[in-house]
């Protein structure tokens, strides 16, 4: 991050923690230790990028409102990251933000994100389409962690928890449908899609896609979707700050990580466990190859899920649609 952008962050995080009170122009500059005239200069470059800030000659400048974007300014500010967010690449509208984040994964560092606050050509798993309306969270990160491609499906699950656990700080009850789809009162808010690149034996990065309905309407939901999908809205009963919601869940994406990458997959795996919405449940699994039909009795330490089906056979599943059958 360059200096400037740093002056402008702590400019914005200084009025945010005091917003609708005047903070004064020689407060900030002393604070900063930059020339008044300097922090003129980032108000205005705020301003220009949708910041309502008031001023006045004898008391400062004061935050009235702010825009409700994703831009790198809004998410930065106050994010208490080391790696996960330091630099994130900005667009109103992209066809994927995995795509974008394939694109340029090899010459930028681990961390980056990439956010869009549409999607036109938004990619799901197995192959499907992912409706991406303003309102939403789309954002891909991408990481290089030094591990085998075997181990992938470790992140993926990671990243489902990340998501699980943020969603529970709103006071939802998150829960995870095997492999990462992020449930509320049993219907899809998240959808995850890992897509890596790499050598035989060694990772050269991995992208991770997150897509979560934030703030939009189940209405514009297609029809079919409906019935097994929600968003955060609609389940809070109000929209959410998606600013705020970002910052968390990069905060927990890379506190897991770092826990990943010092104490091995087992912490990890643990809070899957406990997240889990499939364990217990009769499933259908559907691969490229066959469809399966058992109780899904459990996920081993590489994540794939242990099925007991009818024959009583142990079956182990590594990647798959996975679908919750109802009860009769
Ligand atoms: C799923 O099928 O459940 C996975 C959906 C993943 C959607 C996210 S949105 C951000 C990122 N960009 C994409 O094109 N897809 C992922």
């Amino acid at each position: 991050m360059n200096i400037r952008d740093k002056i402008k962050y702590n400019i914005l995080e200084k009025l945010l923690a005091r917003k609708g009170e005047h903070v004064s122009g020689e407060e900030l500059a002393h604070e900063l230790a930059v020339s008044r005239a300097a922090v003129w200069k980032h108000i205005q470059a705020l301003r220009a990028e949708g910041y309502m800030i008031k001023s006045s000659t004898n008391l400062g400048y004061s935050l009235a409102s702010t825009p409700d974007l994703l831009t790198p300014t809004a998410v930065k500010a106050g994010l208490k990251t080391q790696i996960i967010g330091r630099d994130i690449q900005y667009f109103k509208e992209t066809e994927s933000t995995n795509t974008i984040a394939r694109e340029i994964a090899g010459s930028v560092e681990e961390g980056t994100v990439v956010i869009a606050e549409s999607q036109t050509g938004g990619r799901g798993r197995m192959g499907r389409k992912w409706i991406s309306p303003e309102g939403g969270i789309w954002l891909s990160i991408i990481i290089k962690p030094k591990i085998q491609p075997l181990y992938a499906s470790r992140i993926t699950l990671l990243a489902g928890v990340s998501v699980a656990k943020t969603i529970r700080s709103y006071g939802l009850p998150a829960k995870i449908k095997w492999p990462n789809d992020v449930l509320i009162n049993g219907k899809k808010a998240c959808g995850i899609l890992t897509e890596i690149e790499a050598e035989i034996d060694l990772i050269d990065y991995c992208v991770v896609g997150i897509g979560i309905d934030a703030n939009v309407d189940t209405e514009s939901f297609p029809e079919e979707a409906r019935e097994t999908s929600t968003s955060l809205k609609k389940e809070l009963g109000s929209g959410i700050n998606r600013v705020e919601f970002v910052q968390k869940l990069l905060e927990e994406f890379e506190s897991l990580y770092l826990k990943f990458q010092k104490d091995g997959f087992s912490p990890i795996l643990e809070e899957w466990r406990n997240m889990s919405a499939t364990i217990g449940e009769w499933v259908k699994i559907t691969t490229q190859a066959r469809t399966i039909y058992g109780e899904a009795i459990g996920v081993d330490s590489e994540g794939a899920l242990v099925l007991e089906t009818g024959e009583g056979k142990l079956e182990k599943i590594v990647a798959g649609n996975c679908e919750h059958l109802r009860r009769i």
